[in-house]
């Protein structure tokens, strides 16, 4: 969507996947300083977003929707004065149907009244869910908030999340500044491996303005092992996707904050080229060893080897088969060890990778210095 917003994936954090619909306005200021605190702002997470369960059961006399009075007593400005106050942005969620999926009030047919209250209480960004939708289609249920959102005057970034069901990478470029492409993730390697597939289909129509969501992340959740969540989080950041945090940075591991603010695998994901890497290898049993790869800035590519078999294998890949000019030779950063290789790639290029983890390396081309 050509509002100005999302040249880079959106970053921050989300509180579905860990709290569900036990939120209240204590848990979000408490988040917002964690996300200070813990450095995680700093490195870009700046969104802090809440989803659904925000808002009271019924709309009141005038017709408005209103915060839950137990959980959300000081209302959603309150809320966003704090998290502005600290450098953040504030996001909420409504549904594009008569209800939101945990049976509060949605915005269908209330786009402009609800998107003119968004904006007074300084809200940042929507996230717009596609329950109790009257079988209405997504395109015809999208476009009205978004030019409801337009129309405030406030700079809204706008994400969809219709769950993939009508291919909204088809469409929805026009819409969003993102879209769902699946269904819900959940903490599980099956589940994060399946929609990691599902979302690389749509991968050419990613871009800035605009990007495929995969869902939020899982990272710190418990239940995948550290190698899983490294694998996790460097191909959503691999993919362009919205890099949400969905576990309790109030109270994280050493290994999941350090996996979180793993600086070189950001700048993948915010890398101003803007282009979604891609599968473009899958070999051995079931095609197991797999190389995901994405052209950088300046040059470089994004090389990420994802071992998901089930013991230790060496992966390899020619530059041929990466797209790179097999004449010139590159350096190879590691991300996650923070260190590049005494050896430069030529021709080809491999790795031992440990079981459900990734190695990922950025290849830079080495430019020959002519000495006259
Ligand atoms: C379905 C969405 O896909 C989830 O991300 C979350 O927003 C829930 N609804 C909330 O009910």
């Amino acid at each position: 969507l050509n509002n100005g917003l999302a040249l880079t994936p959106q970053m921050g954090w989300n509180s579905w996947n860990f709290f569900g619909c036990n939120i209240n306005e204590t848990v979000i200021k408490e988040t917002a300083d964690a996300l200070i605190s813990t450095g995680l702002a700093d490195l870009g997470y700046n969104f802090l977003n809440i989803d659904d369960c925000w808002s009271a059961v019924r709309r009141n006399w005038k017709g408005q929707l209103e915060p839950d009075p137990k959980t959300f007593p000081s209302g959603i400005k309150a809320l966003a004065d704090y998290v502005h106050e600290k450098g953040l942005k504030l996001g909420i969620y409504s549904d594009a149907g008569v209800f939101t999926c945990q049976v509060r009030p949605g915005s269908l047919f209330h786009e402009d009244d609800d998107a003119k209250l968004f904006a007074s209480w300084g809200v940042d960004y929507l996230k717009y869910d596609n329950c109790y939708n009257l079988g209405i289609k997504p395109k015809e249920r999208y476009p009205p908030m978004r030019d409801a959102l337009n129309s405030t005057g406030r700079t809204i970034f706008y994400s969809l999340c219709e769950w993939g069901v009508d291919d909204p990478a088809l469409w929805a470029g026009k819409v969003g500044n993102s879209w769902r492409t699946t269904d819900d993730i959940n903490d599980t390697w099956v589940s994060m491996t399946t929609i990691a597939d599902m979302n690389d289909k749509w991968a050419s129509y990613a871009g800035p303005g605009g990007w495929n969501d995969p869902d939020m992340l899982e990272v710190g959740n418990g239940g995948m092992t550290y190698a899983e969540y490294r694998s996790h989080f460097s191909i959503w950041a691999l993919m362009k996707a919205p890099l949400l945090i969905g576990c309790d940075v109030r109270n994280m591991t050493a290994e999941t904050l350090e996996i979180l603010s793993n600086k070189e695998v950001i700048a993948v994901n915010q890398d101003p080229l803007g282009v979604q890497g891609r599968k473009v290898l899958a070999e051995g049993n079931g095609g197991c060893g797999q190389v995901w790869s994405g052209p950088l800035s300046k040059g470089r590519m994004v090389i990420t080897l994802w071992n998901r078999c089930s013991e230790t294998v060496t992966i390899s890949v020619t530059l041929d088969i990466l797209g790179l000019d097999t004449a010139t030779t590159y350096s190879a950063r590691d991300s996650w060890k923070h260190e590049t290789l005494e050896e430069n790639v030529t021709i080809s290029f491999g790795a031992p990778v440990d079981v459900h983890d990734c190695k990922m390396y950025i290849f830079s081309p080495i430019t020959s210095v002519s000495v006259s």
